[in-house]
């Protein structure tokens, strides 16, 4: 039998960060969830915290512990993503205030600490701004050594989707993302190439608000926020879940396939800030140091997502 695996989250919850905790908290017989971290992001970090907590509670997890980390990018000011997610993070949804509290350590150190002295090599999924990743990488490098895998949600092969250029995590700490991607620890990114093709229906997010667990109605009521957002601004027939495509890859790889290729951010401050170049046909000669995502089943993907929502208690 396969033994859970060890992981720790770094996001910034945020609607689709919010689907990504449910999501690992629904499969303890995979994950080990060692914490969850947290920085400002889509909102600014004392509603990340609070939206991650609020996961917790809603999956009835009060074990588990939560880390916040940097409030700010790493050199430039936080760019919000309140449009699409609400201005606390988690639109159309009233969750009650949670009585869990934050970890005292700071994200930063709890990553350096973990990632150095657990006693298996960790798993680490990313679906925000990477600055606490990259300063404990900065502050700590050896905990590279200790990483079984880097799962990042970020980049784009073509278009961006908070500017032209730029998908948002990336653009919103270009300087973070770098660091990442030149530390020598090869990246598993799933870009908006693959996480556009996850979009939701509005027949599945009926079929969620049915199951009549309070899980699956809050996920069905906050990704409405996505769905209305993302069908008026980038005219798709639904709503990008980005962030749950991270943890679906970890439970089924086979509904990705990707290229290994070579992957540089833009740290310029200009119209293509936070642009991800990935080299798809090898044409700079330059050894890969990620593993890009390309293809996608989505139907499967959302079986997978509806299995475990189903998974949480009936009212
Ligand atoms: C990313 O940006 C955020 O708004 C989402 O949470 C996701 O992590 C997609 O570009
Ligand atoms: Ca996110």
């Amino acid at each position: 039998m396969q033994m859970p695996t060890p992981i720790i989250l770094d996001c910034d919850p945020g609607i689709d960060d919010f689907i990504a905790i449910m999501m690992i908290l629904a499969a303890p017989e995979r994950f080990s969830l060692l914490g969850i971290t947290v920085s400002g992001g889509n909102v600014p970090i004392n509603f990340t915290a609070q939206n991650a907590l609020k996961a917790c509670e809603l999956a009835e997890r009060r074990d588990v512990k939560v880390y916040a980390g940097c409030p700010a990018p790493l050199l430039r000011p936080l760019v919000l993503e309140e449009g699409v997610h609400g201005v606390e993070g988690l639109k159309y949804v009233n969750l009650p205030t949670p009585k869990m509290l934050l970890q005292s350590t700071h994200a930063v150190d709890f990553l350096i600490d973990t990632l150095l002295n657990y006693p298996q090599k960790v798993t680490l999924a990313t679906t925000g701004p990477l600055t606490n990743v990259a300063l404990a990488i900065v502050r700590e490098p050896r905990i590279l050594d200790n990483i079984e895998e880097i799962v990042t949600m970020g980049g784009s092969m073509c278009l961006g989707n908070i500017t032209p250029a730029a998908e948002y995590n990336f653009y919103a700490d270009p300087e973070a993302a770098h660091i990442l991607f030149t530390s020598g620890k090869k990246i598993t990114a799933v870009s908006i190439d693959v996480t556009h093709q996850a979009l939701t229906t509005s027949e599945w997010m009926e079929k969620l608000a049915k199951m009549g667990n309070p899980a699956a109605s809050a996920v069905s009521a906050m990704v409405q926020g996505v769905h209305e957002y993302d069908t008026q601004n980038f005219e798709t027939a639904g709503g990008a879940l980005h962030d749950p495509c991270v943890i679906a890859y970890f439970l089924d790889p086979s509904l990705f396939k990707g290229t290994d290729v070579h992957v540089e951010i833009d740290t310029s401050h200009g119209v293509t800030r936070g642009r991800s170049t990935i080299d798809r046909w090898g044409k700079r000669g330059l050894t890969p140091n990620a593993h890009v995502f390309n293809e996608f089943n989505a139907s499967g993907f959302f079986d997978l997502l509806t299995d475990l929502l189903f998974r949480y208690k009936r009212l």
